[in-house]
């Protein structure tokens, strides 16, 4: 289903690693420019790792997102559980060890299919791989910022075609 064009798309789990630097920018992102869209699409964000639980995102990622104007205060990790495959119509993962992550615990092939990478479900040319900014530097993360914003510019197309 995640490459069926033709598909509605309702809700939508961006997922990393940890959920405190990556996926919750790219769910921040996301639901400012799907509202600015006027697209009725619900995102939220977990990672395939539980180390980050109930943490608030990165204090990195909270100042480069900020001075882009994203707001990511409020966010709380969680980890990835099986009834998100119920819950919401498309996974995209951030890189493919999270999609691997994803693929492990779909219970149907029909839920590993729809799971796909985040950059590649949008659109993006390839790499289609969201390198993680946690080991890096401030530059990463302002890098990060604006490799979640292309590809949620792609998402809200997409998301615009599919959901028409
Ligand atoms: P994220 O980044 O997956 O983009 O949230 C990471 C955050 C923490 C860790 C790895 C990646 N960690 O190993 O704790």
């Amino acid at each position: 289903m995640a490459e069926d064009a033709r598909v509605s798309v309702r809700r939508v789990l961006l997922v990393c690693l940890g959920n405190i630097c990556r996926s919750p920018l790219a769910e921040a992102v996301a639901r400012k420019r799907l509202a600015e869209a006027g697209l009725d699409v619900a995102v939220a964000s977990c990672g395939t790792g539980g180390w980050h639980a109930s943490e608030g995102a990165d204090t990195r990622m909270i100042a480069a997102a900020r001075a882009a104007g994203y707001d990511l205060s409020i966010h709380r990790a969680r980890q990835l559980r099986e009834r998100d495959f119920a819950d919401y119509d498309l996974l995209l993962a951030m890189d493919s060890d999270n999609l691997r992550g994803l693929r492990k615990l779909a219970a149907t092939q029909e839920e590993a299919e729809r799971a796909a990478l985040f950059l590649e479900w949008t659109g993006a040319a390839p790499p289609v791989e969201f390198p993680d900014p946690w080991y890096g530097d401030a530059a990463g993360f302002s890098a990060a910022v604006k490799l979640a914003e292309r590809g949620v510019a792609g998402l809200v197309e997409r998301l615009r075609d599919t959901n028409r």
